[in-house]
């Protein structure tokens, strides 16, 4: 496994499914690991079981959808370690399932907020950061099979996620000479709080979204996070601007 000893990771949503996940991962691979969430319980939960495993980590309260706040979650983290080796923008929301019609415009805002203001942001002071050091830096960004596919009931989000491998792409061709690399992975359902939620609003989903998976099942947090730390080794050093599909084979056929 990579050594990530010495590095530090900002991760936002850390405090839930994948962004947890992540968090864990990094952590156990030698990472000081800066846990960001909107919510201020689960985040700190997730610091103390880092520290229960012997690992460093620290929790900052984080809006993704205020800009203000993410440069300040930044900025502290900076302030903490003295860098920033790698960003992840994980941070994210479902919205409305429903047809266009149905969306309202404060479905629409909401989220491109949080899922386009707060990666667009999120990667902006990052990368600043990045740019002062010699070593450059890391970023994935979380989008979804939604961003390479539509998503019938789920406009404003599929948009979101499509606008997250384009910000990915356009900041991984500006900064290659300064060696950061920005790649996004691209899952497709998985088990976490916000898939719990969808099936929540359209229970008659659930077996559906399970069949149209090739694999014939949801993807698991830990199997995200181990491709988010891949794409952020030195092993791949000469990967950059690429979108990951994480999705039991579905976008194969
Ligand atoms: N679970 C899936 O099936 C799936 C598939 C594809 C992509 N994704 C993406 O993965 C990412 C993580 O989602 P998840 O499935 O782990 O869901 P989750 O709901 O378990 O976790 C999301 C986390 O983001 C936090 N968050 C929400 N709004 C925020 C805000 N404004 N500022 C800061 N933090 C905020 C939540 O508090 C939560 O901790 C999202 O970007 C999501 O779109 C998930």
């Amino acid at each position: 496994m990579s050594d990530f000893t010495n590095q530090v990771v900002f991760i936002t949503g850390a405090g839930s499914g994948i962004g947890r996940a992540t968090a864990l991962v990094f952590a156990r691979a030698g990472a000081s690991v800066v846990v960001s969430d909107v919510n201020q319980s689960s985040g700190p939960n997730v610091v103390s079981q880092i520290h229960q495993l012997g690992g460093h980590a620290l929790f900052v309260a984080c809006d993704v959808a205020v800009p203000t706040q993410i440069e300040a979650a930044i900025r502290h983290a900076i302030d903490v370690y003295g860098k920033l080796d790698i960003g992840i923008n994980n941070a994210g929301i479902g919205g409305k399932y429903g047809r266009f019609t149905e969306q309202t415009q404060s479905d629409f805002d909401q989220i491109m907020a949080v899922n386009v203001g707060g990666v667009f942001y999120g990667m902006q002071f990052q990368i600043q950061q990045m740019l002062t050091q010699p070593e450059g830096g890391r970023i994935v960004n979380v989008s979804s099979i939604a961003g390479v596919r539509g998503m019938p009931m789920g406009a404003p989000y599929s948009a979101s996620k499509h606008a997250v491998i384009g910000l990915t792409k356009t900041a991984a061709l500006e900064y290659a000479r300064q060696r950061i690399r920005v790649n996004a992975v691209c899952p497709v359902y998985t088990h976490s709080a916000m898939v719990d939620e969808l099936i929540q609003q359209a229970p008659a989903m659930e077996e559906k979204m399970r069949r149209m998976i090739p694999m014939g099942r949801f993807g698991q947090p830990e199997e995200i996070a181990q491709a988010i730390l891949w794409l952020c080794s030195d092993e791949n050093a000469f990967v950059t601007g690429q979108a990951i599909q994480l999705d039991g084979g579905l976008t194969a056929g």
